[in-house]
């Protein structure tokens, strides 16, 4: 994810733009600058790459003034490249910006822009808002960057400059995060608070919809209407790792609680103002290319895989065509028949699995078009498919996958709405039915991480066990998969996840008195079939924790040792949600077994070998 860090005081600031921009670097990055008021004015310097690129460029030509902003970039919109890098500026070259979020009505902007002939350098949504600003200035800054915002629609954190007002240093936040930090004779801005704590640990935390305009001297702060209003500075008394992890024991439990953010960021810009259909500008291939494909191969490894799994049903439900399921390391293996009409979907976090890689270069030789799901703009998997739909989870940095899993089901649910609209397999308003249902998961997701500490309990109990059991059946088995893979993965318990009807085929012979059991229920047309399937566990001894709708909790107890409660959703939609309670378990129980939590043994976050 993007950082932000800026300085107004009377020391150099490149250093400490640089050395903020280092305390992010965590975060992931692809490329990375700094803009800095000089004797000459505004000058700026970027560079795709390490900050190490930067450093070396700005070895030889540093950029001297006490007055600068600096970014770390995660690409979204536009490749990682020197242009695309931040800090931007307009075409009078007296306006910079760095910005975190997206900009959903840019392109409406950009092109408004360049019918009074402004001139573009790059792909990036943050350059029209410099562009914006420079239009809107009538010699304010802060009314011109309250104008430029009042046009945009979307996610933004800013920082602003201009040569014209030198001495001010401009902050806005909009579902974006961004904090003022209060030092004496200096000021700062941040994404994050590691980017200065080694300067100060006085900070105020900005709302959405506020904005500080800083001095030396003076921190003003305001709504982006230009009220004024005031609030209590925060002091922080964290070290620079509890800092890093946002105030979280771990970067596990801290993606796990971004996972409303990552959901409203993935859907954010892609369904229509009216709310009634789904909007995917990135794509190439056009709806009658879509209604052309008769078939759907989803490949891709270990939780990519799992949402895939979940993605089959989305997309045979909702755009009622077949999709069959690999994992990518057997899939090129085993000679899989593709026709001009089979559209393969390769799934990837990371977008530099080898496996996933290579299966989505076997499917372009057999003649197929690939659709990319990926969270990293620029990875190969990017890059080589035909069309890319991106996730914006933001870096994921533990190595158990969360909030990049569940991003990559808002895509599915997404993608899966937008073929049906294509195919005309569902009609406007039941498209606007689902959405507005997704729409409620962020809300719904922090419903449930409220309830955390319950789930800590369960956890404690669970990691007594040497051995549990997943059970679930239609959408809820593929989350049991999901599930099992996660406790396996950071507790070491071992764990098997099953189709809940299959267990009399075999595997009811492990269950013995006292084996854990979780039993997903959350599929109203399967819930009688699971209660049966429970009962069978149940006469073998296992104690069955059940995760259930809301509203079920007088008729399941009866058949249940403990149950927790999901808010309820569209049964399609219920993985966004029924993973959650299954994460924190697999936390919790790492937790309590001491072991390291967000780097387990023997894997890696990224597996680039075959
Ligand atoms: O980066 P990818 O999504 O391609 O990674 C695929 C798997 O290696 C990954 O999902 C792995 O299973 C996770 N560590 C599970 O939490």
């Amino acid at each position: 994810m993007c950082g932000i860090v800026g300085y107004i005081g009377n020391r150099e600031s490149q250093p400490i733009l640089l050395e903020g921009l280092k305390k992010l670097e965590y975060r992931g990055y692809d490329s990375a600058g700094i803009a800095v008021f000089t004797e000459q004015g505004l000058e700026i310097t970027k560079t795709v790459g390490r900050l190490a690129n930067l450093e070396g460029r700005l070895s030889g030509d540093p950029l001297r003034g006490t007055v600068g902003i600096g970014h770390t970039r995660w690409a979204t919109h536009g490749k990682p490249s020197d242009v695309n890098s931040h800090p931007h500026t307009d075409n009078t070259l007296k306006f910079s910006v760095v910005h975190n979020g997206i900009i959903e009505n840019y392109l409406e902007l950009k092109e408004e822009l360049m019918h009074k002939g402004h001139r573009f350098l790059s792909e990036t949504d943050t350059e029209v808002i410099s562009h914006l600003i420079a239009v809107e200035y009538e010699g304010d800054i802060v009314k011109a960057v309250q104008r430029a915002v009042s046009k945009m629609r979307g996610a933004f954190a800013l920082g602003v400059l201009t040569e014209y007002e030198p001495d001010k240093l401009v902050a806005v936040r909009y579902a974006s995060p961004l904090i003022i930090g209060v030092g004496e004779g200096e000021k700062y801005i941040a994404s994050d608070i590691p980017a200065i704590l080694e300067h100060t640990r006085d900070i105020y935390i900005l709302n959405d919809g506020e904005m500080a305009v800083l001095t030396r001297d003076s921190v003003q702060l305001m709504t982006i209407e230009g009220n004024l209003i005031s609030k209590e500075m925060f002091h922080v008394d964290w070290d620079l790792m509890t800092a890093e992890k946002g105030g979280f024991d771990h970067f596990m439990l801290k993606e796990i609680h971004e996972q409303p953010k990552a959901y409203r960021d993935t859907m954010r810009g892609r369904m229509s103002e009216d709310g009634r259909s789904v909007v995917l500008p990135e794509l190439k291939m056009t709806p009658d290319m879509l209604r052309g494909f008769k078939r759907v191969h989803i490949v891709a490894c270990g939780t990519a895989m799992h949402a895939g799994l979940v993605g089959k049903t989305v997309i045979e439900q909702l755009a009622r065509v077949p999709v069959e399921t690999d994992v990518a390391s057997e899939y090129r293996y085993r000679s899989p028949i593709i026709t001009p009409d089979t559209l393969v979907i390769v799934v990837s976090q990371s977008g530099e699995t080898a496996d996933t890689l290579a299966a989505l270069r076997e499917a372009q030789r057999c003649g197929a078009r690939v659709l990319a799901i990926t969270n990293v703009v620029g990875s190969s998997v990017a890059r080589e498919a035909d069309d890319v739909i991106i996730t914006l989870a933001g870096p994921e940095i533990a190595v158990a996958s969360t909030k990049a899993y569940t991003s990559q089901l808002i895509a599915f649910y997404l993608f899966g709405l937008y073929w049906a609209q294509a195919n005309g397999t569902k009609n406007e308003a039941e498209i606007a039915h689902i959405l507005a249902a997704m729409e409620s998961l962020p809300e719904q997701v922090e419903k449930i991480l409220a309830q955390a500490e319950v789930l800590k309990g369960v956890a404690e109990s669970i990691s007594r066990h040497s051995s549990l059991f997943f059970i679930g059946r239609g959408i809820d088995y593929a989350v049991a998969l999901e599930g099992s893979l996660k406790l396996k993965e950071i507790s070491y318990i071992h764990s098997e996840a099953y189709a809940a009807g299959e267990l009399k085929h075999g595997t009811l012979a492990l269950i013995e008195e006292g084996v854990p059991v979780i039993a997903l229920m959350t599929q109203e047309e399967l819930y009688e079939k699971m209660l049966s399937n429970i009962k069978e566990t149940k006469a073998r001894g296992a104690h069955v924790l059940g995760i259930i709708n809301e509203g079920s909790e007088g008729e399941t107890a009866k058949s249940v040792d403990r149950q927790f409660a999901i808010p309820r959703t569209l049964p399609i939609l219920t993985p966004a949600l029924s993973v959650v309670p299954l994460q924190l378990l697999s936390y919790y129980a790492s937790l309590a077994l001491g072991h390291d939590v967000d780097k387990p043994r023997n894997l890696a976050k990224s597996v680039t070998v075959e």
